[in-house]
């Protein structure tokens, strides 16, 4: 029987992840560094493939989107100008007897309000004056550490894709509407990290700025909302678990007019999956006032502007979290409780697991290992398993959401049938070696 998904908590959670190589706590020998995640081989190819699955639907399946991969590091004159370096700050308070920091705007549990003053749940001391503290990580080019070589690694990837309007129009003379996409690392020196890899200091976004004409951007809106809620589900986030927020004016970033963040209930509750908005002409015509090179669009025509812009902002680690919450089920299976990942296989780390029944057994061992070598050319993402008995290499499997187990037995050296063991049932099937492919 499975129990409904409410049972899953951050500590199951974060304990899978670390005990099955998904995800480990940053520079953990030396005592760990907040903020900061290191990925293991499960993890990697979990975020591949949630990260092609995103390209292959907003990039290559369209025939009105760009790929790039710009550089971490730009000039400190495009963050100024992108209105980073005087606005992208978090409200902070500060503890003045234990000195922990806190942000100001997110007061929760037995705070009432972290404003100046107020009261430290942590030690009963009283907060400092409120201040903004500008989140992007600074950095110094070259050998000479002074202001003229200071730059920020990116606060996102919006901004490489924005200074790189013009190379794409020159190279491509794509027609409006188009779009320029980039996955890639972002870096912001958050206040307080917490909830797992939710908010992290370093962190992936997959992005989008969609250009379009000023008066097509209500259309467009409502296309990127639809097909944003159209790749949650194609990776196993169900739509009914997203809640749409419309973003009040003044909460909003500076540079947008209208945001909806999408929202998704966190074991921790409510929070940020990813972000829809409609970010006007500001940065194209920032970036065209502050570099003195044209960044409009000519139509045929002749008429000529500054697109305006969309933008779906996804950041990868939420979508992880999102779905790895969504898969994580315990049932009882064989009369003995389990918890498993049932993830849908297209995320699934790996896609089979392949074992001779019996490890002592030369002969098996050779049969499944020549289908196994053989398997794996065709579907890369497969494992080879011989440890413990059949028991356990299903729980080990199950655990880490593979969806098929394929052994090789006795039978199969007669016939060359195997079994195939659904994750979700436990139920086995025999079928042909030749079917085995198509069939993961
Ligand atoms: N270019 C727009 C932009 O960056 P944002 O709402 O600040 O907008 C977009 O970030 C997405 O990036 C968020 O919806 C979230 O998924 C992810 N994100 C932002 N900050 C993050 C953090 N500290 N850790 C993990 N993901 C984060």
């Amino acid at each position: 029987m499975q129990k409904d998904n409410n049972s899953v908590t951050m500590e199951k959670i974060v304990s899978l992840a670390k005990r099955r190589g998904f995800i480990y706590p940053g520079s953990e020998i030396y005592g760990g560094l907040s903020g900061f995640w290191d990925y293991g081989p499960l993890g990697v190819a979990l975020k591949k493939n949630i990260e092609n699955i995103w390209w292959r639907m907003f990039v290559e399946d369209r025939n009105d989107m760009y790929g790039v991969d710009t550089a971490i590091i730009m000039q400190k004159r495009a963050w100024e100008a992108s209105g980073h370096v005087s606005g992208f700050s978090d409200p902070m308070v500060e503890c003045k007897k234990c000195k922990r920091q806190y942000r100001a705007d997110q007061a929760e549990g037995p705070e009432a309000q972290r404003g100046a003053g107020d009261t430290c749940a942590e030690c009963g001391g009283k907060y400092g004056e409120v201040r903004q503290f500008n989140t992007m990580f600074k950095t110094h080019i070259g050998v000479t550490e002074d202001e003229s070589s200071v730059s920020y690694l990116r606060p996102e990837t919006a901004g490489g894709i924005f200074v790189n309007f013009k190379n794409i129009v020159d190279s491509f003379h794509p027609k409006l509407p188009f779009g320029i996409a980039q996955i890639g690392k972002a870096f912001r020196n958050e206040i307080a990290p917490r909830d797992f890899v939710f908010r992290a200091r370093e962190f992936e976004q997959m992005e989008i700025e969609y250009f379009v004409r000023e008066r097509e951007w209500k259309e467009s809106f409502e296309m990127w909302r639809e097909q944003s809620l159209g790749f949650l589900e194609s990776v196993g986030i169900k739509k009914s678990s997203v809640h749409e927020l419309e973003v009040p004016p003044e909460d909003r970033a500076h540079y947008s007019k209208r945001t909806i963040d999408f929202e998704f209930d966190f074991p921790f509750g409510r929070k940020e999956l990813f972000g829809l908005a409609y970010r006007t002409d500001f940065d194209l015509s920032r970036h065209e006032a502050s570099s003195g090179v044209e960044l409009k669009y000519l139509e045929e025509g002749g008429n000529k502007f500054v697109p305006h812009v969309i933008e779906p902002s996804f950041g990868v680690e939420r979508i992880i979290l999102a779905v790895l919450q969504t898969a994580y089920t315990e049932d009882t299976l064989g009369n003995e409780p389990r918890a498993y990942l049932k993830l849908n296989p297209a995320v699934a780390p790996v896609k089979a697991a392949v074992f001779p029944l019996l490890k002592n057994k030369l002969e098996l061992v050779a049969k499944a290992r020549g289908i196994y070598e053989n398997l794996k050319k065709q579907v890369p993402q497969i494992v080879w398993d011989d440890n413990g008995n059949i028991g356990k290499r299903y729980r080990r499997q199950d655990e880490i959401g593979t969806p098929a187990c394929i052994t090789i037995d006795f039978q199969t050296l007669e016939d060359n049938t195997v079994t195939m063991r659904d994750r979700d049932t436990g139920k086995q099937e025999r079928l042909a070696i030749s079917l085995l492919a198509s069939r993961i």
